[in-house]
């Protein structure tokens, strides 16, 4: 049965994204169907395709009571939309349909796990919401909510857990056919926590234990957890609000932290070898993982900053993009990010110039656009003497540019969006310290409509910004205070 609510849903969703066209939105990167989206949820593989399901305020460019929009992909690229699956429309969620995840029933039905949030006056005359596991069954398009609802209350929670934060469970299935889960909570005190739970079902779910603890290192609140096994190591990610930097670390206060170690199936424990950002850019949040049929792990993230997705107006038809899904390795203890391989099928153009030494401006022959995949790759002319700084600056005209520079002395990377059309005092600029020997850097940038990602030395580290600049700002140039040799491979990337 579908609620009224939901109905509603689609039908507003379906009439007003008439009106946004095709330019208006980004190339090959998932945007809201219309108005607001956050996290993505239930990612996924069902029925020979990815589900991509994500936190929706169809009503709105700007948070309100959350949805589940939905979109289908064979590629990872190029989405279609489905009509929303899920409405706040019962007791247990009246006040939003959180985060969640998504598995295949073993008959054959998608069953979805997500965060049902209620506001309930509490004892002490206070209203809060409440936050409990729910589950929904259906095939693909419509999904019911089950009877069984919600599936973890308060009850499930270890000893001084917070019901108010207990939230965006992800569901893994076990070789056996039984089920993982991992969900974000915090101590009372609002220390963060990911609580490992087990079912036989995907609808009866037993308390395992505690797999990870914050002790207060990372933040307070861990949202939107993620655990899966990777080139022999565990890896858990999870988003801490409100974190402290700490060196080049985790600048963005609610950003992604990666732990990885080991994990003792036996014992169900995960000892923690090394942590690190995920993202060193300024827009990337809530990322969660899906296992494509061969065997590749790939993330996807929210495209987004919480703290500055709301300065936008109110008359923007659509607000928040999901990140390029990315493929993911352990090498040392640490993780890699890179674009994933489907995307070179939108290549298109190549432009290739090796060996270019300069040493102030350079603007090269078709080295432009605003949908672009292009690797550098740069070194100082002079081995003895190193060049002081490179830039690259792209989606540019006379008014503006987005820019990323590296100063081999200092071994940083900076990406500045300062002239991206922003109007606003909110942050423009990151900076990472990246691995260099001897002023050599590799950098993979791909740019869409409204966003850059960018590729360090294959994957190790990663920055991404969102840019709203005007569509005809498509200058891509470079600069060099100091010699510097490079290699450029371009291409358009036609979706
Ligand atoms: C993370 C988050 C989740 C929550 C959802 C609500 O961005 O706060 O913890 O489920 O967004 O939209």
């Amino acid at each position: 049965m579908i609620s009224q609510s939901l109905r509603d849903a689609r039908k507003y969703e379906e009439t007003m994204e008439q009106k946004i066209g095709k330019e208006e939105r980004p190339g090959f990167h998932l945007a809201a169907r219309v108005g607001w989206m956050n996290d993505p949820n239930g990612f996924s593989r069902y029925d020979g395709e990815y589900h991509l399901f994500y936190q929706y305020h169809p009503y709105d460019s700007h948070w309100g009571p959350m949805h589940w929009g939905h979109a289908v992909s064979k590629d990872l690229l190029h989405w279609e939309y489905r009509p929303a699956a899920l409405a706040p429309d019962t007791e247990y969620d009246r006040d939003g349909c959180f985060s969640g995840s998504a598995v295949t029933l073993p008959d054959g039905r998608q069953l979805l796990m997500y965060t049902g949030v209620s506001r309930q006056m509490q004892p002490d005359g206070s209203v809060r919401d409440v936050q409990v596991q729910c589950a929904a069954a259906g095939d693909g398009t419509d999904y019911e909510k089950c009877a069984q609802n919600p599936v973890l209350t308060e009850k499930d929670l270890p000893e001084g857990g917070s019901r108010f934060d207990f939230r965006d469970p992800k569901l893994w299935q076990k070789p056996d056919g039984t089920y993982g889960c991992v969900v974000g909570n915090c101590t009372a005190d609002g220390d963060g926590r990911v609580l490992l739970y087990h079912s036989p079902d995907g609808m009866h779910w037993n308390f395992k234990g505690v797999l990870a603890a914050n002790n207060r290192r990372f933040g307070r609140m861990w949202e939107c957890p993620d655990f899966f096994l990777l080139d022999g190591k565990a890896v858990l990610l999870v988003s801490p609000q409100d974190m402290l930097p700490q060196g080049f670390e985790y600048h963005n206060g609610n950003g992604t932290l990666c732990l990885i170690g080991s994990y003792d199936e036996a014992a169900e424990t995960f000892a923690e070898e090394h942590h690190q950002a995920v993202d060193y850019g300024i827009d990337f949040y809530a990322p969660q993982t899906v296992l494509a049929p061969d065997g590749r792990r790939i993330m996807i993230g929210w495209m987004q900053n919480w703290d500055t997705c709301n300065l936008h107006t109110p008359d923007q038809p659509w607000f928040g993009q999901m990140s390029l899904p990315r493929e993911l390795s352990v090498k040392d203890g640490r993780l890699y990010q890179k674009p994933v391989r489907e995307l070179e099928r939108l290549r298109t153009g190549q432009v290739r110039y090796e060996n270019v030494t300069f040493s102030d401006l350079l603007r090269l022959d078709g080295v432009n656009g605003r949908r672009v995949d292009m690797e550098l790759f740069i070194r100082p002319a002079d081995a003895e003497h190193s060049y002081r700084k490179f830039a690259v600056r792209f989606a540019q005209n006379d008014s503006y540019q987005t820019s990323v520079s590296f100063r081999p002395y200092e071994s940083i990377v900076k990406v500045d969006r300062k002239f991206s059309g922003s109007r606003r005092a909110l942050i423009h600029q990151r900076r990472c310290l990246v691995n260099s020997a001897g002023g050599a850097l590799k950098l993979r940038i791909i740019l869409d409509q409204f966003s850059a990602e960018i590729f360090v030395n294959d994957g190790e580290h990663v920055l991404t910004v969102t840019m709203y600049t005007e569509s005809a700002a498509e200058g891509i140039s470079f600069y060099a205070d100091g010699d510097v040799t490079m290699d450029v491979v371009k291409y358009e990337l036609n979706a």
